[in-house]
């Protein structure tokens, strides 16, 4: 039997994630936005897509969630995207009640389901899913490591004329400005970026990286990135359906873990058929977990404002 992702919001991003999914059949796709007739459109469009692409995967679109009963994944993209002048933490009430609704609503119809929260401000709505999922820590993970790391890694090989593939680019904290790249295991084919690149260099890129969704917000104005944090979504979906235990960086719920308790923060971490099955803790040095702290407290923040509303 084929594989179900439920899609929640069909605009820019998800949109993006159905087409794909669909584009490498992994799974039959649902759409669900508030909108009336777009994810049904967008949905049946895609369908006609599929003679073409050579997919035979089913996507169709709700307004409603019954149809998306009983999916493997379902992919949070519901929500307002940042305009210029926004920040990411501007859209944490909003967002808020928009993944409050859809996590009821997956978690009702999808109980067994892994939930990959993309809706900013990312980290704190992977905490509000897994708190009104209430599912085990496992099956709630957010998307951002995947996107800003493919961001350092795309600056990087612009930088060398290398070909991307051959760059390794950890990011780890929370998506937002305090977000850390690390230098020091970041690599081209196991040469270390020092070794290639002056501190000058070095830093530009680090500071491109952590800027790297407002760029794209100025020149777009109208709405924020789609096409890379797509793809991200779904190389975490493709791991999961296909238990590829690829090894990404995600946020994750952690207990302890970089001495960060009880909240959600990109960490490298093992994905597969059971959602997140490792959380790899590496040895930071102190100038690294400093930052890593900073960058939770950030995050914690805005997880704190949320608790004060429940
Ligand atoms: P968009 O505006 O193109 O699409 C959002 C969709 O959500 C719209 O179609 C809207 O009708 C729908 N929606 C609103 N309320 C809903 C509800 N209650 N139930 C179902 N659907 C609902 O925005 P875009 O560009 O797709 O971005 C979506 C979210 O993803 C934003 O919060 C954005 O900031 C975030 N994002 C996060 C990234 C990350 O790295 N974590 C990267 C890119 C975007
Ligand atoms: C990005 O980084 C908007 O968070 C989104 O592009």
């Amino acid at each position: 039997m084929r594989k179900k992702v439920t899609v929640v919001g069909a605009g820019n991003v998800g949109a993006n994630c159905a087409v794909r999914i669909a584009d490498k059949e992994l799974a039959d796709v649902v759409l669900v936005d508030v909108v009336e007739g777009v994810p049904q459109g967008k949905g049946l469009d895609l369908l006609q897509s599929g003679p073409v692409q050579g997919y035979d995967v089913n996507i169709t679109g709700a307004n409603d969630y019954a149809p998306t009963a009983n999916s493997d994944i379902a992919i949070i993209t519901a929500g307002f995207p940042r305009k210029p002048g926004m920040s990411r933490d501007d859209l944490l009430l909003a967002n808020f009640e928009v993944v409050k609704t859809a996590t009821e609503q997956v978690a009702k119809y999808s109980p067994e389901c892994i939930i990959i929260v993309v809706t900013n401000p990312l980290d704190a709505m992977a905490q509000a899913a897994y708190w009104i999922s209430k599912f085990p820590k496992n099956r709630v993970v957010g998307m951002a490591g995947v996107l800003d790391s493919a961001r350092f890694r795309t600056f990087i090989a612009q930088e060398l004329n290398v070909s991307v593939e051959n760059v390794t680019g950890v990011v780890m904290g929370g998506h937002g400005d305090t977000m850390v790249p690390l230098v020091r295991l970041s690599n081209v084919s196991g040469i270390p970026l020092t070794e290639l690149m002056d501190q000058a260099t070095i830093d530009a890129i680090v500071n491109r990286t952590a800027n790297g969704g407002a760029e794209i917000v100025k020149y777009l104005k109208t709405g924020s990135a789609y096409y890379a944090p797509s793809a991200a979504a779904v190389e975490m979906a493709e791991s999961i359906l296909k238990d590829k235990k690829k090894v990404l960086p995600c946020a994750a719920y952690l207990e302890g873990e970089y001495g960060i308790n009880g909240l959600f923060v990109g960490v490298p971490v093992k994905l597969g058929a059971n959602g997140i099955e490792k959380i790899y803790e590496i040895k930071l040095t102190d100038e690294e977990q400093a930052k890593l702290q900073k960058s939770a407290d950030s995050v914690k923040e805005l997880v704190e404002v949320l608790q004060s509303k429940q």
